[in-house]
């Protein structure tokens, strides 16, 4: 079997630029990586982003928002094949499988929404549970800054209210699910990687 490793965190913490940094470590050291996110490429992550994340503007139900639910039930669908059709057999042929984001984003934002914590704990039970999680924290305030310089905005982006929330939910999760550990993301990129690395190390490999 290989190792799963997840990536989470607010909008604007770092998670893709850590995720490829800690691939190419990996890699160094012989290991074969797939380096993977969610919402996916595929049609389920796209049809997730013209739903969900352009509030539905341009999306198949014409100017609506959808529910909260279904919006729930949308990025479990991509996980079901983002888990089926990558994750579980990238695994058993011994890869290391480095994901951007994975259910605790569901259980982050989705309960941020309103929706109840154990209805998506439920839901998501398929999910096989990752080795480590890291949640790269970061204060509010940052992340708006950070994210305020990017061109593409989501919907979610622009909701500091929003983000307050998920941040305080991550912290929560990180008490009840024991793979999760937090790192300070407002450290440099390079101190960043080193404290993952480490975490990897410790946690997985049993190095250190
Ligand atoms: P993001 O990582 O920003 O993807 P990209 O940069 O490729 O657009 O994810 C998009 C948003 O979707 C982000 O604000 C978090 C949200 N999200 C959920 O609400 N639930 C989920 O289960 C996932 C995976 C993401």
């Amino acid at each position: 079997m290989g190792m799963f490793i997840v990536l989470e965190g607010i909008d604007g913490a770092g998670k893709s630029t850590q995720a490829r940094l800690l691939a190419q470590w990996f890699e160094k050291r012989g290991y074969e990586v797939v380096l993977t996110k969610e919402p996916t490429d595929t049609p389920f992550g796209k049809l997730i982003r013209k739903l969900v994340l352009i509030g539905g503007k341009e999306g198949i139900i014409d100017g609506a928002r959808i529910s909260h639910e279904a919006e729930a039930l949308l990025f479990a669908a991509d996980r079901a094949e983002h888990v089926h059709k990558l994750i579980k057999p990238s695994l058993e042929q011994g890869k290391v499988v480095i994901s951007d984001r994975y259910f605790y984003s569901s259980l982050a934002y989705q309960w941020a929404r309103g929706l109840d914590l154990e209805w998506l704990v439920d839901l998501n039970r398929f999910a096989v549970r990752p080795d480590l999680v890291i949640l790269l924290d970061l204060p509010v305030r940052e992340s708006m800054n950070r994210i305020n310089g990017r061109k593409i905005k989501t919907e979610f982006d622009k909701i500091a209210e929003l983000q307050r929330r998920v941040r305080e939910n991550y912290l929560k999760l990180a008490k009840r699910f024991e793979e999760i550990k937090i790192i300070n993301a407002l450290a440099s990129l390079e101190d960043i990687h080193n404290d993952i690395v480490a975490l990897v190390q410790h946690e997985i490999l049993g190095e250190y």
